[in-house]
């Protein structure tokens, strides 16, 4: 641990039910015209962009929206926001529903202020200044979106997702609100808890832990253990979505500071060429990941099957135990069998898999051989 450590978050949180009631006021103390980026029909068929557009105009706020975004958006669809946020003349973005809308929120609120391309940033461009103010709302529970300073862009030429961090994006006020993730499905729900527990467990493993974001990643363990099982099998169950909205806001606010690991390396190359969601992929590599890193994070996968398990009686190889019978549970296969990857295929995927950030905080150093070992290991089941 650095002696001396920072810790960032969003300028404010709302977190609760009914919390979505706060976008007007806080829109109308950043500007009196936004841009709603939203996907191009969930968010509509539960009346939820409606809801979001109608709090705007009665406080003030003109809105205009762009509902353009794909899942896993794009670096044209980033640029084409960033051009339609400059001819329409707004003053801030609003980022309305899952991973994909809130990062591409985030991506074009920056582009309409930055130089150049997003994809200059992708490749090492410092962002060296804030974007238009950004408020993003939580539609589900697991990206954490809303909290953290990233967007995922894909480069569309290169067919590779590429994460990009900067301490200027993080929104000036985040809205999580348990109500807003009553309608997603049980496939969705396990996918997006999924991608939160692997938040949680990657950034209490991370070598840029902190004692702060230790202390959240771990309470956002404990809380998805207890809760993802009873959300999944009935989505009415408010108790449930409350827990596992709050473990996504704070194994957000942990891995905002940690950094994550190697999952969230792999992930991208396997979810961009094999059509797999990105919450899938993190849970299905979740065990292969932490069979590697047990050598190195022995006293810290303790804790992780206390709090996942609940139970004081477990040792760290419980940690992966217990998160095979949580996929199990909640209907999604561990590893990677049954995508049938040619074996021509891994090299490149292990390669492709070290490029990003995140396996910089991996607890255990990885080479190009080690991501080839987990993922074979991933891809016999
Ligand atoms: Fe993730």
């Amino acid at each position: 641990m650095p002696p001396i450590n920072e810790f960032r978050l969003p300028e404010v949180t709302h977190f609760g039910w009914g919390a979505v009631e706060r976008v007007g006021a806080e829109a109308a103390r950043m500007g009196k015209r936004a841009l709603l980026v939203t996907g191009r029909s969930a968010m509509k068929r539960t009346g939820v962009t409606d809801r979001v557009c109608s709090l705007l105009r009665a406080a003030g706020v003109d809105v205009f929206t762009f509902d353009e975004v794909e899942a896993d958006p794009s670096s044209a669809t980033i640029q084409e926001g960033a051009r339609v946020a400059l001819r329409e003349k707004r003053e801030l973005v609003i980022g309305l529903g899952g991973g994909s809308p809130m990062d591409a929120a985030r991506a074009i609120a920056a582009m309409a202020v930055l130089d150049g391309h997003i994809l200059d940033y992708t490749r090492g461009k410092p962002v060296d200044r804030p974007g238009l103010p950004l408020i993003n709302i939580a539609t589900t529970a697991g990206t954490a979106s809303e909290i953290t300073p990233f967007a995922v862009v894909l480069d569309e030429g290169r067919k590779l997702k590429i994460g990009i961090k900067s301490v200027h994006w993080f929104a000036r006020a985040a809205i999580t609100d348990p109500e807003l993730t009553l309608t997603m499905s049980p496939e969705l729900t396990a996918a997006t808890g999924l991608d939160a527990l692997t938040h949680a467990v990657e950034s209490y493993l991370s070598t840029g832990a902190t004692p702060p974001s230790e202390a959240l990643a771990l309470k956002a363990v404990g809380l998805i253990g207890a809760n993802l099982r009873a959300a999944v099998a009935d989505g009415t169950n408010r108790q449930a979505r409350e827990g596992m909205a709050l473990a996504s806001m704070l194994a957000g606010m942990a891995f905002a500071n940690s950094g994550l690991g190697l999952v969230h390396g792999l992930v991208h190359p396997i979810g961009t060429r094999f059509g797999l969601p990105h919450g899938l992929a993190c849970g299905r590599l979740l065990p292969a990941v932490l069979r590697f890193n047990l050598p190195a994070a022995e006293e810290k996968l303790t804790h992780v099957a206390r709090s996942l398990t609940g139970k004081e009686s477990v040792g760290a190889d419980d940690a992966i135990t217990a998160v095979e019978a949580l996929l199990r549970e909640v209907g999604v296969p561990s590893g990677i069998a049954d995508l049938q990857i040619p074996a021509d295929q891994m090299p490149s995927l292990a390669e492709d898999g070290l490029v990003a950030g995140a396996v910089r905080t991996n607890p255990r150093p990885v080479s190009k051989d080690d991501a080839r070992a987990v993922l074979d290991q991933a891809r016999e089941g």
